[in-house]
């Protein structure tokens, strides 16, 4: 193993294969349409958008999007930021370290399934302060704040960080309405459950690895909020599981694209119409690597539940109704440091079934 620490180790099957599958890449989605100001003048041409939308979010769940309004220039900036950041010193770095108490800011120490992720990360907020339940305990009503923490260096870091949220928030809320129009709702039917919108953004650093046999940059995850929005270099290193056979593909990386990924929230909105995909991150031995997820989610008192316009006595919902911010907060907790158990997962929230049968049974006897 070399100069790799044990706890970064991933299980012999969970070890990704350096010969790498070029297959058929996720869609490709030009979202030029939406940002010429004759736009939604032809129906025709926003029907054919929402069908590829709805197409990609059931066969991938997973797709890029072109053209999509978000200037080059915000990038780049939070991208050069993000570098200088990065390039400091670990004891530089450490001063806005995340703690249970601090969630934001920098962490070197997170845990994907419980191994190590060989990477290191800044969070902040879109919404500062962002308000969330203060404990897991479901009866516990009280809640707390988080706030950003802000680096002295670089100092133009901030600056970029909240002019890259503001316009990633547009994209989001235009996305969440073809998502919605795919499903045959109303466009703008998720827009409320945003107002205290609990979303964040991650800077990721992953440094070269001596043995990206053995680790990940981040080990298989789905993400658990609504939509995730995924800014990467041009070094490449995410995979995707695809649907049709569960084979892990790469995703190319494309200049100025966004990648966008269904979440767990839309999957049981959906009552799972369209699911949330298991993603991960390999690394590579000489080449560091950058990317910016942007976590659009919920307000912390959304209940999630499968959309009622979507199920029927035929389609029953597939999932009993959970609250949204005891969720995250159980993750961030879990992601925190190394846990006996399997952190929590909309599976548990699942009706399966098996328990409709029992309970049938039941009602009979
Ligand atoms: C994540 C994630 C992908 C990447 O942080 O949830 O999937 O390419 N990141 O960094
Ligand atoms: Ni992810």
């Amino acid at each position: 193993m070399g100069e790799v620490d044990p706890a970064f180790i991933q299980e012999l099957e969970h070890r990704p294969k350096l010969s790498i599958i070029e297959a058929e890449g996720i869609p490709s989605i030009d979202l030029s349409m939406l940002n010429s100001p004759d736009a939604v003048s032809d129906p025709s041409t926003l029907d054919s958008l929402v069908s590829e939308i709805g197409n990609a979010c059931k066969n991938w769940g997973f797709f890029q999007v072109i053209n999509h309004g978000v200037p080059l220039e915000q990038r780049q900036k939070l991208e050069k930021a993000s570098r200088k950041f990065f390039a400091q010193p670990w004891e530089e770095k450490v001063k806005i370290r995340r703690n249970e108490v601090k969630v934001l800011g920098y962490y070197d120490t997170e845990h994907t399934k419980n191994v190590r992720d060989w990477k290191e990360v800044f969070d902040f907020t879109v919404q500062n302060p962002t308000i969330v339940p203060a404990s897991t305990h479901p009866d516990d009503k009280a809640v707390v704040e988080w706030h950003n923490q802000w680096p002295d260096y670089p100092h133009e870091l901030r600056e970029a960080c909240e002019e890259y949220a503001e316009e990633l928030e547009k994209l989001s809320y235009k996305l969440m309405e073809l998502i919605a129009l795919s499903l045959g709702l109303p466009a703008d039917r998720f827009h409320g459950f945003f107002k205290d919108q609990t979303s964040f953004i991650r800077l990721n650093h992953y440094s070269p690895c001596p043995a990206p046999d053995l680790a990940l940059g981040v080990g298989r995850h789905k993400d658990a909020g609504a939509l995730t929005i995924l800014a990467q270099d041009d070094v490449g290193g995410l995979q995707v599981k695809r649907k049709s056979d569960g084979e892990w593909i790469c995703v190319k990386p494309t200049p100025d694209a966004f990648i966008i990924n269904v979440g767990d929230i839309i999957q049981v909105w959906s009552n799972e119409t369209y699911e949330s995909v298991e993603h991960r991150v390999m690394v590579n031995s000489e080449r560091e690597r950058f990317s910016i997820p942007f976590f659009f989610n919920p307000a912390h008192y959304t209940i999630a539940k499968p959309s009622e316009e979507l199920t029927s006595e035929k389609n029953p919902p597939r999932y009993r109704p959970y609250n949204w911010g005891k969720f995250l907060i159980t993750r961030k907790g879990s992601n925190f440091k190394k846990l006996d158990a399997e952190n929590i997962q909309i599976q548990h929230f699942r009706i399966s079934e098996l328990a409709d049968h029992l309970e049938g049974a039941l009602s009979v006897i």
